[in-house]
């Protein structure tokens, strides 16, 4: 079975202070064994401050660069994530690929060297709004999958999480309906069991992402095929982010 992950991206907001007390906050409201796995993204400069707090939640970073060094001003190595004892990384989050160019090839690049380094890619996909309204949706979206993750041995693929994320449903409050969603995860599912096999497509896990709230993720989460949830906004406040763990818990783990 497939365990599932609720992963918060707090993008670039918070403070040191708000960070950290964020993390013990979710902690606190989560019992001894949650039965869910649940993941913080905080800003890159207080990943340290949130990893050292110890609260016993998975802590990872929301983008890497995937040379090992040298002359990359203002970027971050996986060797210094892993230094930090992060334990993942988003990968192609919309944002990067759309503000800032980030290619599928890159994201490709960097999701080989995360893996190397033993941290768990989130590896993001997603079309925008003309793309689904030119019923071009599955053809961007595997296209994504097919360029970010050519190379992966299947163990590598079990090692890592794909989060379908429509652009058009990021930070807009317009969410996909569950049966839009599970449409896009189970052609990823096809789609990695094609590739891989039908054991890795069972294992793989597929979080949406996308407005999701403490109020639309059970639905979300009563789909066959979603796994989980990669969270922005409703991140951001514990009481929220446990909404949507509980209601997770509520569909997954009867
Ligand atoms: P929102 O939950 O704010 O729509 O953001 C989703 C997202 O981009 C998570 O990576």
């Amino acid at each position: 079975m497939r365990r599932p992950l609720i992963a918060g991206n707090w993008k670039m907001n918070l403070s040191r202070t708000q960070c950290v007390a964020l993390a013990r906050q979710i902690a606190s409201g989560l019992s001894d064994s949650p039965a869910v796995d649940v993941a913080v993204f905080p800003p890159a400069v207080y990943l340290d401050a949130v990893i050292t707090a110890n609260t016993g939640l998975k802590v990872g970073a929301q983008n890497v660069n995937e040379n090992a060094d040298g002359a990359f001003t203002g970027e971050v190595s996986c060797s210094m994530l892993q230094d930090l004892h992060a334990s993942a990384v988003i990968l192609g989050h919309s944002e990067r690929r759309n503000l800032m160019g980030e290619t599928s090839e890159q994201v490709n690049r960097k999701i080989l060297a995360a893996l190397k380094a033993g941290l768990t890619p989130i590896v993001c996909v997603g079309e925008l709004l003309e793309q689904r309204q030119a019923g071009q949706t599955d053809q961007v979206v595997l296209e994504q999958c097919r360029i970010s993750l050519a190379g992966l041995s299947a163990e590598q693929m079990q090692q890592t999480v794909i989060a379908y994320e429509p652009v058009w449903a990021i930070g807009t409050g317009q969410v996909a309906t569950p049966a839009q969603a599970e449409e896009v995860h189970a052609s990823i599912r096809q789609w990695l069991a094609k590739s891989f096999s039908p054991t890795t497509a069972a294992q793989v896990r597929i979080l949406y992402g996308g407005s999701v709230k403490a109020d639309n993720a059970g639905e979300l989460l009563s789909q066959e095929n979603i796994d989980g949830a990669l969270v922005g906004g409703a991140s951001l406040k514990a009481e929220s982010f446990l909404g949507i763990i509980h209601a997770t818990k509520a569909e997954k783990v009867a």
